[in-house]
């Protein structure tokens, strides 16, 4: 079923798909960063932490894909041509992200059979590195979408 406000179309069951992926994604980001978030905790699960980081890799896969083939960026460049660049650097970044996920979630799972301490802090650090990136993505993103509706409903300038 598809709610029409004004020229934005909002389709209810991308709603529930997006939502049920951010409650997904969410707890692994929770997991991930309360495990990494100090070194005797992270080498304690060490192998909790490459399965994660796995699972990371898989849901990631599955979020970025969900927003660019539901184009929820579509509906909000059709009223808010300004945005499109931004839009496309945005879009643009999923794939190098996903390529630096791809590569941690590697390098875990050959550290996996015998990992060392200094190799679990460094997968841990780099863990955090990627984390901002994403979170820094995602908050452009809901910048993005906030500013597109606003214009559509009249909000700011
Ligand atoms: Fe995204």
């Amino acid at each position: 079923m598809a709610t029409v406000t004004g020229t934005l179309t909002v389709n209810a069951a991308f709603l529930q798909e997006i939502k049920d992926d951010n409650v997904q994604l969410n707890q692994l980001l929770g997991d991930l960063r309360n495990i990494s978030s100090a070194a005797p905790v992270l080498c304690n699960h060490a192998t909790q932490f490459v399965a994660l980081l796995g699972e990371l890799r898989d849901q990631l896969a599955f979020h970025f894909a969900l927003e660019e083939a539901y184009g929820y960026f579509e509906d909000a460049i059709d009223i808010a041509p300004r945005l499109v660049d931004r839009a496309n650097q945005l879009r643009a970044q999923h794939s190098t992200l996903f390529e630096t996920i791809c590569e941690l979630s590697d390098a875990a799972a050959c550290l996996a059979a015998a990992p060392s301490f200094q190799s679990i802090i460094s997968l841990g650090a780099t863990f955090s590195e990627f984390d901002e990136q994403l979170r820094q993505h995602e908050a452009e993103e809901n910048q993005l979408i906030l500013e597109a509706f606003g214009q559509d409903i009249g909000v700011g300038d």
